[in-house]
C-alpha cells in the first residue's frame, strides 16, 4: 500500500532537521579557520590548540553518553530546543573567550550540544518521519553535516582579517544563527509519536501520527509502533547486546568507527588551514582558502557516495576507499618528507592529495560507518547499538585530535622541521605514514568485518548473527 503523508509537514520537519546537522557540522569546521588567529592572539603553543580542539569533542563524548537516557525521559524535542540553546551560548561564549582557559570551557559546553544532537536529531527524524522516506531524511542529516562543515570554512573566509587580530571571534559568533534557526523551527514541531505513547499519551501520538500520515494510516501505525514498543520491553537492550550472538555486531560498529577516525580524516577537518601553511602556504587566508575547496570536495562526493552506495554495495565501496585513503596518505606523507626539495611544487602537490584523501574518505567510510552501525543491530537493540557506534565516534575522534601535534612531533626526524610563519614546527610526514599504516590495517579488518548488507532485509542480517555466521559470509541468497 502506498503511504500518505503531508509533504509540507514533512519538508519542515526535514528543513528543521538539516540545521541540527548543519550545527554539528558547523562547529566541527568553525575552529579550522579560527586557529591561525586566536593561536598567535593568546600566544599558545601547539598543545593548548589541542586541547582546545579536544574539549569540544570531550563535551561530545559527555553530550551523547547522556542523550539516550535524558531524550527518553524528558522527550527528543524538548533535548533538541536544550541542544539548540547550548548552541547558541557556546557560540557567543567562545567568540568572548578572554583567555585559552575560556575557550577551553566554551568549546567544551558548546561540544555538549554537537554530541546531543548527533544522537537525537537523527533520533528525531528516524521517528517521526513516514516510513517511506525514512532512510532519505536520515541520510540528508549526514550530507547536511558536510554541508556545515563547509558553510563554516566558507564564514571563516569571510571573516578572516590578517589585520585583525580580533577576526576569530566573529568566526564564533555566527554559529547563533543556525542555533535559533534550529530553536525557532523545533519550537513548532510536535514531539514523536513513538516517545508519546512510550509515555502513554496516545491520544496526542495519534493526532502527530494523523498530521503526517493522515487518519486512516495513522491508526496502522499507531499499531505497529504499540507492538514495537512491546516487543523492546521484553528484553533489556544492555543485557542483550553484550550476548555472544551479537558480538560480532558490536566489533563492527565500534571496529568501523574506530577505522574511520583513525585515518585521521578530523586532523584535516580541524587543522586544515594549519597544514596547508605547513605545505608551503604563507598566509592564513589562502590557506583558508583551499580549506573551503576541501569543504566543497567533501560536500560533493558525499553525494556521489549517496548514490553509490546500493549500487556498488558495502566491501567493495570500502576497499576502494580505504585503498584510496592510504595510496594519498602515502602520497601526503612523501610531499611533506621531501617539501625541501619539491619547492612550490610541493605546495600544489600536498593540495591535490589532500583533495584525493578526502574524496576517498567521503566516497567510503565517511558515510559507510554511520550507515553500517544503523544496519548491523536487530530493531530490539538497533538504537542503542547505534548509539555505541556514535559514542565511539566521539571518542575516538578525541584520541586523534588531541594526538595529532604530538605524532607529529614525536615523527619528526631532526633536521625536517618546517618553518611556518617564522616558527619551527614539526613534519607531518610520519604522522600521516602512521595514519597510512593504520588504513592497510582496516583494510585487513574489513575482510574479516566488513558486512555486505547491501539489498538484505534487516531480519536476515538477525538470523545469521543468530545462526553464529560470521560478517564475511553474509550474503543474499
Ligand atoms: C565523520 C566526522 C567527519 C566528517 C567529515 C563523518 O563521517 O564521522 O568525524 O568530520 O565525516 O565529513
Amino acid at each position: 500500500m502506498k503511504t500518505q503523508y503531508n509533504k509540507l509537514f514533512v519538508y519542515f520537519i526535514a528543513s528543521t532537521a538539516a540545521m541540527g546537522g548543519l550545527l554539528f557540522g558547523f562547529d566541527t569546521g568553525v575552529i579550522s579557520g579560527a586557529i591561525p588567529y586566536f593561536q598567535p592572539y593568546f600566544g599558545i603553543d601547539d598543545s593548548v590548540v589541542e586541547s582546545i580542539t579536544t574539549a569540544g569533542l570531550a563535551g561530545a563524548i559527555i553530550g551523547a553518553l547522556f542523550c539516550g537516557r535524558i531524550t527518553d525521559m524528558l522527550g527528543r524535542r524538548i533535548v533538541i530546543l536544550a541542544s539548540a540553546v547550548i548552541f547558541a551560548v557556546g557560540a557567543l561564549w567562545s567568540g568572548l573567550a578572554a583567555s585559552p582557559a575560556q575557550l577551553i570551557a566554551a568549546r567544551l559546553f558548546l561540544g555538549i550540544a554537537i554530541g546531543v544532537s548527533s544522537f537525537a536529531v537523527p533520533l528525531y527524524i528516524a521517528e517521526i518521519s513516514p516510513a517511506r522516506i525514512r532512510g532519505r531524511l536520515v541520510s540528508l542529516f549526514q550530507l547536511m553535516v558536510t554541508i556545515g562543515i563547509f558553510v563554516s570554512y566558507l564564514s571563516d573566509l569571510f571573516f578572516a582579517d590578517n589585520a585583525n587580530p580580533d577576526c576569530w571571534r566573529p568566526m564564533f559568533y555566527i554559529g547563533v544563527v543556525p542555533a535559533v534557526i534550529l530553536f525557532t523551527g523545533m519550537w513548532f514541531l510536535p514531539e514523536t509519536p513513538c516517545w508519546l505513547l512510550l509515555k502513554g499519551r496516545e491520544d496526542e501520538s495519534r493526532r502527530t501520527l494523523s498530521r503526517i500520515e493522515g487518519p486512516d494510516m495513522a491508526e496502522t501505525s499507531l499499531a505497529q509502533t504499540k507492538a514495537r514498543i512491546a516487543q523492546d520491553r521484553e528484553q533489556s537492550g544492555w543485557r542483550e547486546i553484550f550476548k555472544p550472538w551479537l558480538r560480532n555486531a558490536l566489533i563492527i560498529a565500534i571496529g568501523v568507527m574506530f577505522f574511520q577516525q583513525s585515518v585521521g580524516i578530523n586532523t584535516i577537518m580541524y587543522y586544515c588551514p594549519k597544514i596547508f601553511l605547513m605545505a608551503g602556504f604563507a598566509d592564513n587566508i589562502s590557506a583558508i582558502w583551499a580549506s573551503v575547496g576541501v569543504g566543497i570536495v567533501n560536500v560533493v562526493f558525499t553525494i556521489v557516495a549517496l548514490s553509490f552506495v546500493d549500487r556498488l554495495g558495502r566491501r567493495r565501496l570500502y576497499f576502494l576507499g580505504m585503498s584510496g585513503i592510504f595510496v594519498s596518505l602515502i602520497c601526503l606523507a612523501m610531499c611533506f618528507a621531501f617539501n625541501q626539495y619539491l619547492g612550490d611544487a610541493g605546495k600544489w602537490l600536498s593540495i591535490i592529495t589532500v583533495f584525493l584523501y578526502i574524496i576517498f574518505f567521503a566516497a567510503s567510510i565517511g558515510p559507510l560507518g554511520w550507515l553500517i552501525i544503523t544496519e548491523i543491530f536487530p530493531l530490539k537493540v538497533r538504537g542503542l547499538g547505534s548509539s555505541i557506534g556514535s559514542l565511539s565516534v566521539w571518542v575516538f575522534n578525541s584520541i586523534v585530535a588531541f594526538t595529532f601535534f604530538k605524532i607529529v612531533k614525536a615523527f619528526t626526524l631532526p633536521g625536517s622541521e618546517i618553518i611556518v610563519q617564522g616558527e619551527s614546527t614539526g613534519n607531518p610526514a610520519g604522522a600521516f605514514l602512521f595514519y597510512a599504516f593504520i588504513a592497510l590495517v582496516g583494510i585487513i579488518w574489513g575482510y574479516f568485518y566488513i558486512p555486505e548488507t547491501k539489498g538484505i532485509p534487516l531480519e536476515k542480517i538477525e538470523k545469521h548473527w543468530l545462526e553464529g555466521g560470521s560478517p564475511r559470509k553474509l550474503k543474499n541468497d
